[in-house]
């Protein structure tokens, strides 16, 4: 595995490829976890060529105590990514992602998809993310871009990133991988304190039980259900869950309103905020 800083270097690296090779991009903030070589052992399946980038992307984060306690694990990340076929991890700095410094006047408008969930509590969130997946779409050029269902929201964002660009990128969505007990993986999960983390357990098995009441109850019910659930538990606080319908992110009132109705939800766990989500299909 190649490991590269600059993205001249990175150029260089893809204009010697045999013209026929596939790149296959998974895009990361590092401190891999399973979650993460999940995506590249899929991306090494299906593509000549792995790129993974780690690069903990400031203008994402709206909030500075989150970046700040962001964690950060590069030499372990490197022998993770050791261990599976990737071909190259891009591991860059700020001025090499931001050239023009902290004065960014990119701007992505996503309407309703920006307006709902993450993005009511988590202001410029996803024109952070969107900046910084289109700079390094341009400096990876990939055939397919890996992204996890985790982040449900932050792939309907990134499709919709490549249809108004017109960019000629598949977007591969992944299972997310969870712990032994359901915890969804997650970078943040390391922040938990023992019985923190014990508690966030309850995250998903709560979302697993609205899964099989979906059969007998209506959308409101288990919307009731999963908040009330939650919130009963000690040392969780929910800060949303919604049904959307999976394209629109729009809120269904009942079952049939869409064909793939998508739980999403953000609890904090003590300081740490989490997110997960659910297939009700
Ligand atoms: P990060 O949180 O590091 O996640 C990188 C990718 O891994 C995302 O597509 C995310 O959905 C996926 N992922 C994380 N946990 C997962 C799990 N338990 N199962 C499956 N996939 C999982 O998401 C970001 O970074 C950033 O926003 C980024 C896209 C890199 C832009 O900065």
């Amino acid at each position: 595995m190649i490991r590269l800083s600059k993205r001249t270097e990175v150029e260089l690296f893809i204009s010697g490829l045999d013209k026929n090779s596939t790149i296959g991009f998974v895009p990361t903030m590092g401190a891999l976890h399973a979650g993460h070589i999940s995506l590249v052992e899929k991306s090494v399946q299906e593509n000549d060529i792995t790129i993974v980038s780690i690069f903990v992307n400031p203008t994402q984060f709206n909030n500075t105590e989150d970046l700040l306690h962001y964690p950060r694990t590069v030499s372990e990340d490197i022998a993770m990514l050791e261990s599976t076929a990737c071909s190259l991890v891009f591991i860059p700095e700020y001025e090499e992602i931001y050239p023009e410094g902290d004065t960014i006047s990119e701007s992505y408008d996503f309407g309703d998809l920006e307006s709902v969930m993450e993005g009511v509590f988590r202001p410029g969130h996803f024109n952070g993310v969107a900046i910084v997946v289109r700079r390094l779409f341009e400096i990876t050029q990939p055939h397919r871009a890996y992204f996890g269902l985790k982040d449900f929201q932050q792939l309907a964002i990134i499709k919709a990133l490549v249809a108004q660009l017109s960019l000629p990128i598949q977007i591969i969505s992944c299972d997310i991988v969870r712990e032994a007990d359901g915890l969804a993986m997650s970078s943040r999960n390391v922040r938990l304190l023992p019985e923190e983390r014990k508690q966030a357990a309850k995250i998903s098995q709560i979302l697993c039980a609205a899964q099989s009441l979906s059969q007998s109850k209506s959308v409101e019910e288990v919307k009731k259900f999963v908040i009330n659930s939650i919130n009963t538990v000690p040392l969780l606080s929910i800060e949303y869950f919604d049904i959307v319908d999976s394209a629109s992110l729009c809120s269904i009132s009942h079952w049939t309103d869409t064909q793939e109705p998508v739980g999403c939800i953000a609890v904090h766990v003590g300081k740490v905020r989490l997110i997960d989500a659910i297939m009700f299909f």
